[in-house]
């Protein structure tokens, strides 16, 4: 329902915490001057930009006549490989770029100057293979070392790299292979995942069933299974590289030349491949992971999404590599071969800051705080979160047992089509509050407006609009610009006028102090007796309750209220569900928001392969709805017991 009412916020959350004072003492970044530079949004990003080898400079910084298509450093000409591997391997050749920590146990170290090697070696290797600037390649990997390799011997040639994350479908390979039109593929044999393995190879070979522009099929050799291999088209990686030579002069590129493809899929329509430039992206993933990780030289860092994903690109390859850092890439789940994995590989690397989603972080508190407890984690700095708002009480448990009370957390908010961080703290600057991802970066811009565009006073909440053009902008979508346009500009922008503000799809409030408290995509905002309640408030509530490990909640269609809320709850290990449970937990809500109108436990919410819970799918059991493919849920099993209880619930509720 369309009213230019802002979002009702509800949930109150007052516990803050400022930074630990030897973090400021030592940190480089550790006053808030740097947000009054930040004012300055171009000359501030104009001097981050200058420590990166560039080939030739920039005659402007940013070029935004053709908005909302931004162009930055034009003129410019550099290649994104420079900066990540030919710097480091001339001045700190042994420094590890990766430690490779494989699922079952394996490891592999990987320095700037091997890492250097075996890019130029496969960027010889696909030269070979007839890719040249421009063309484009699509990756379908498992998290192995050569799967950074791939995104960089791309980069290398000025190759424009599409990835597409493994554990999507031949569909969904197909679909993005067509539409970037990509001449080669880049896959494994097989893939490993929680003690088992994946045919990757033969999922890519169906899926090139129905994609006529792939010339070559480049297979690396994970597990050394036997697979199909195509005549002339299929080549063997290791065969391919070791005929190659460790040197390759990297491809010049303008600023503004494409780096990346990422397919990015919305509620509706198809997947949308949103295209990032190289420089303005580089300088914007470099800087943001520098100053909001306080990366240090000895720092080992681990980030622990799939390069698959955005947060995988800027922040496992780009960044990282920019940075000298030295970073951990993990092949397999968390709970393999024990719920301590994770905790494990950080005493075992010495993991100062660790980086990963409020989903793991949840699923780790419904494991129970023995797991890291069995763990020496007295090497963390500083803990980061990504991906969904992170509430209150997990934020707690992330910070009391994984961070022992000692290390700040960092509530990043960005998009694959924003490239880089926007919204976030600075660990050394920032006082934060559980639960929000308090404020734009220095440099970035962000204001909430109400639905028709009128910015929202302190304490109230509406659409996240982003007001000032950035680095990692998202240029365009591939083979749509009009989509792009109005997907993301057409909404709150006026062109006659040159306003033009990106609407990021987020609700969000702020409150008395200005904190940012991102709430979710607006289509997951109930309106409730003509209320607009944020379904991610409820959560937040009904997980205060000490029972509760987990909560999803959707607004159902009520013919008397508009939408009622309906929530499904994931009870911590070893708690039995029972009505005088129920009951509690409702009442619980009901003091500190609103009565959800149903509870139906579940032992697991559905969720997404990048740990998103499917809500539409809770919205189609709820309204009982007929269900639509459930084949990419992580946990499709737990369909069935949902769909049965929540029935059961309606029927009592009648
Ligand atoms: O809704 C926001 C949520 O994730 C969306 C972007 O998803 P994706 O493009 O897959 O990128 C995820 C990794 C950057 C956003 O529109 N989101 C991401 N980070 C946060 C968040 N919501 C709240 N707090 C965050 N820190």
């Amino acid at each position: 329902m369309a009213d230019n009412r802002a979002i009702d916020a509800l949930y109150e959350e007052n516990r803050k915490f400022a930074p630990p004072p030897a973090l400021v003492k030592s940190a480089k970044t550790n006053s808030d001057e740097i947000y009054t530079k930040g004012g300055d949004f171009q000359a501030f990003w104009e001097e981050r930009a200058r420590p990166l080898p560039w080939k030739t400079p920039w005659s402007r910084v940013l070029d935004w006549s053709g908005a909302p298509f931004a162009k930055w450093f034009t003129g410019a000409t550099l290649n994104v490989t420079e900066s990540c591997l030919d710097r480091h391997a001339a001045q700190t050749p042994t420094k590890v770029a990766y430690y490779f920590e494989g699922e079952e146990g394996d490891s592999r170290t990987i320095t700037y100057s091997d890492l250097l090697e075996e890019v130029n070696r496969f960027a010889n290797g696909l030269a070979e293979l007839g890719v040249q600037k421009g063309d484009r390649v699509a990756i379908y990997m498992g998290m192995i070392p050569e799967f950074p390799v791939a995104l960089l011997a791309c980069a290398r040639l000025g190759a424009i790299h599409s990835i597409v994350f493994g554990g999507f479908s031949p569909e969904a390979l197909a679909d993005r292979i067509n539409d970037a039109k990509a001449k080669v593929v880049i896959t494994c044999d097989q893939s490993r995942r929680k003690g088992q393995t994946v045919d990757l190879k033969a999922l890519a070979d169906t899926a090139l069933e129905r994609c006529d522009s792939v010339e070559h099929v480049v297979v690396v050799a994970r597990t050394g299974a036997e697979v199909n291999r195509v005549p002339k088209r299929d080549v063997d990686y290791e065969q391919l590289v070791s005929r190659q030579k460790p040197i390759r002069a990297a491809a010049e590129c303008s600023s503004e030349d494409p780096l990346l493809i990422l397919y990015t899929s919305g509620t509706t329509g198809k997947p949308k491949g949103i295209v990032h430039t190289s420089g303005g992206y580089l300088v914007g993933a470099t800087t943001t992971h520098q100053e909001v990780f306080d990366l240090k030289p000895e720092d080992v860092y681990w980030c622990t999404a799939d390069i698959g994903w955005i947060t995988g690109h800027s922040y496992v390859v780009y960044g990282p590599l920019a940075n000298g850092a030295t970073s951990v890439i993990y092949e397999g789940v968390a709970d393999y071969p024990d719920k301590d994995r994770f905790w494990a590989i950080i005493e075992k690397y010495r993991v100062t800051q660790f980086y990963t989603a409020p989903t793991s972080i949840r699923t780790f508190m419904k494991w129970g705080k023995a797991y890291p407890e069995e763990h020496d984690l007295s090497s963390l700095r500083i803990l980061g979160t990504v991906g969904e708002p992170i509430n209150p009480e997990a934020w707690m448990w992330y910070r009391d047992v994984i961070g022992q009370g000692r290390c700040p957390i960092v509530d990043t908010w960005w998009q694959t089509e924003t490239g880089h961080m926007m919204i976030s703290p600075l660990p050394a600057v920032t006082e934060t509050k559980p639960g929000s991802a308090p404020k734009p970066l220095p440099g970035i811009s962000a204001d909430i407006v109400d639905d028709d565009g009128n910015s929202v006073p302190f304490g109230g909440g509406g659409c996240l609009a982003l007001d000032q053009p950035w680095l990692g902008m998202a240029r365009t979508i591939s083979n749509d610009p009009n989509r792009f346009v109005e997907t993301y500009w057409a909404r709150f922008s006026s062109p006659g006028e040159g306003r033009w503000r990106y609407f990021a799809g987020d609700g969000a409030k702020r409150d008395a102090n200005g904190y940012f408290w991102l709430l979710r995509r607006v289509d997951d905002v109930m309106n409730v007796s003509g209320h607009r309640i944020s379904t991610l408030e409820v959560e937040s509530a009904l997980v205060d309750h000490p029972t509760v490990a987990e909560a999803a909640v959707i607004g159902r269609a009520n013919p008397i209220t508009g939408q009622a809320t309906a929530a499904f709850v994931t009870l911590k290990a070893g708690v039995k569900g029972n009505e005088t449970l129920i009951a509690e937990v409702r009442e619980q809500a009901a003091g500190k928001i609103a009565r959800p109108a149903s509870i139906v436990f579940t032992e697991d919410p559905p969720k997404t392969r990048s740990g998103k819970i499917m809500r539409r799918l809770l919205r189609d059991i709820s309204e009982q709805r007929k269900l639509g493919d459930v084949t990419t849920l992580t946990n499709a099993d737990v369909v069935q017991e949902i769909t049965k209880r929540a029935q059961l619930q309606a029927k009592l509720e009648e």
